[in-house]
C-alpha cells in the first residue's frame, strides 16, 4: 500500500512544520479525529479478509502510533518554547499594589505596635530600637542585675554559643533599649521601644519569642505622678474607653525604685472580660522610677536626672483588646486566623480616626 507510506510521510512532515499548538491540534483532528485520514484507514480493517487484515493491521496501527507519538512530542516541544518565550517577556512587579481582596493582612501584633506608636507620639514620645542579639551588660548588668542576681535565672535566658568579648544573649526584655538610649542621647528623653524578646518558655500563654514595649522618660523633676498620668492616658487611648481604672501595686524590679505592677480593671459582659470598670483586676505592665544606679551606669548624674520606665507585653495587649485566647496561634501562620484577626494594610491607626481600626 504505497499511499499508506505516502500518508505517513505527509503527516510527519506536516507535524514537523507545525509552528503552534493550534496547528498541531488541527493535524491531530485531520488524521485521528472521527473522520480523519488515519481513522478512515482503521475503519477499512473491518471489511478485509483475515489474510489482508493480518498483513495490513500492523501497518495501519503502526501508522496511528507513529503519528500519535510525533504529535505529542511536537506538542511538548512547542509548549516549552512558548513557556520560555513567556518567561522571557513576562515580569511581575512584586512592589506594585494589588487589588484589595488579594491582599494579605497586617498581623495584630504589627497593628498594635502601630497603635502604640500613634498613642505615644501624641504624648511626645519617639520610637527607639535596639538589637535582638544583646550582650549581657546591656541586658542585665547595666540594669542593676549583677551576675549573681537571681533575676538572671528567672529570665530563662537563651545564651549564644561561642567565644565573645561579653557573653551574648537573645534579649530577654526590651529594657536594654533604655540603656542604649540613655547612652546615645542627652536628656530630656521620652521613648517607647517596641520589639521582639526571647525566653526559653512555652505554653498557652508563653512563647519562646514574644513582644514587649518599653517606655522611658528621663528629665528633671520627674515623679511617680507623671508615671501614673502617662500610663492612664496611654491605656485609655489604647482601649478607647474613658472608664479604664488603674491600680498600682508595690512590686520589685532591680532597675526601678520604687517599682509598681499595674493592673487594669475589667467588667464582665455576657460572660466575657471587658476592659473598663473595676469588677476584677488584670495585670498589664511593670513600671517604676528608674533606679539611680541605672542612670549612673549610663554616665548620667542621678541627682540631676530622674525618670520613670515601664514594660508591657504587646501580645497580651492585643489579646485583651481583640479577644484572642491562645497566644500560640499568633505565631502559627494559619491563613484563616490571619484573615480573621488581621487588619487591612490601609487601616493605619490614627488618634483622630480611632486607634482601634
Ligand atoms: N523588663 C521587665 C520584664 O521583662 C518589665 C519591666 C518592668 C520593664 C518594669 C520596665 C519596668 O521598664 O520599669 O519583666
Amino acid at each position: 500500500m504505497a499511499d499508506l507510506d505516502q500518508l505517513k510521510t505527509t503527516l510527519l512532515a506536516q507535524i514537523d512544520d507545525a509552528g503552534t499548538p493550534d496547528a498541531i491540534e488541527a493535524i491531530r483532528v485531520a488524521a485521528l479525529g472521527k473522520s480523519g485520514s488515519v481513522t478512515g484507514l482503521l475503519k477499512t480493517l473491518g471489511g478485509m479478509t483475515p489474510d489482508e487484515r493480518q498483513a495490513q493491521g500492523p501497518r495501519i496501527h503502526g501508522l496511528r502510533e507513529a503519528v500519535t507519538a510525533a504529535l505529542s512530542e511536537k506538542k511538548v516541544a512547542l509548549e516549552s518554547v512558548a513557556l520560555d518565550a513567556r518567561l522571557a517577556t513576562e515580569r511581575l512587579d512584586m512592589t506594585l499594589p494589588v487589588d484589595a481582596p488579594l491582599m494579605g493582612t497586617v498581623h495584630p501584633v504589627s497593628q498594635v505596635m502601630d497603635e502604640l506608636a500613634e498613642v505615644f507620639a501624641d504624648m511626645g514620645f519617639a520610637v527607639a530600637t535596639g538589637p535582638e542579639i544583646e550582650d549581657d551588660w546591656h541586658n542585665f548588668t547595666a540594669l542593676n542585675i549583677p551576675e549573681t542576681h537571681p533575676a538572671r535565672a528567672m529570665h530563662d535566658t537563651f545564651y549564644l554559643a561561642g567565644e565573645h568579648e561579653r557573653p551574648m544573649v537573645l534579649r530577654t526584655h526590651t529594657s536594654p533599649v533604655q540603656i542604649r538610649t540613655m547612652m546615645a542621647q542627652k536628656p530630656p528623653i521620652r521613648i517607647i521601644a517596641p520589639g521582639r524578646t526571647y525566653r526559653s518558655d512555652s505554653d498557652a500563654t508563653h512563647t519562646p519569642m514574644f513582644h514587649q514595649v518599653e517606655g522611658l522618660v528621663i528629665d528633671e523633676g520627674i515623679t511617680l505622678a507623671h508615671l501614673k498620668w502617662t500610663l492612664e492616658t496611654f491605656l485609655k487611648a489604647f482601649f478607647e474607653r474613658d472608664d479604664v481604672v488603674l491600680r498600682l501595686r508595690p512590686s520589685y524590679f532591680p532597675f526601678t525604685e520604687p517599682s509598681a505592677e499595674v493592673d487594669v480593671g475589667y467588667s464582665v459582659v455576657k460572660g466575657k472580660r471587658v476592659i473598663g470598670g473595676s469588677e476584677g483586676w488584670m495585670e498589664v505592665l511593670g513600671s517604676g522610677m528608674v533606679h539611680p544606679k541605672v542612670i549612673a551606669a549610663c554616665g548620667l548624674d542621678p541627682t540631676e536626672w530622674q525618670g520613670f520606665a515601664f514594660g508591657c507585653g504587646i501580645d497580651r495587649l492585643a489579646m485583651l483588646k481583640y479577644g484572642m485566647d491562645d497566644l500560640r496561634a499568633f505565631f502559627d501562620g494559619d491563613i484563616r486566623w490571619l484573615k480573621h484577626y488581621g487588619f487591612s494594610a490601609l487601616d493605619v491607626p490614627t488618634l483622630s480616626g480611632g486607634v482601634g481600626a
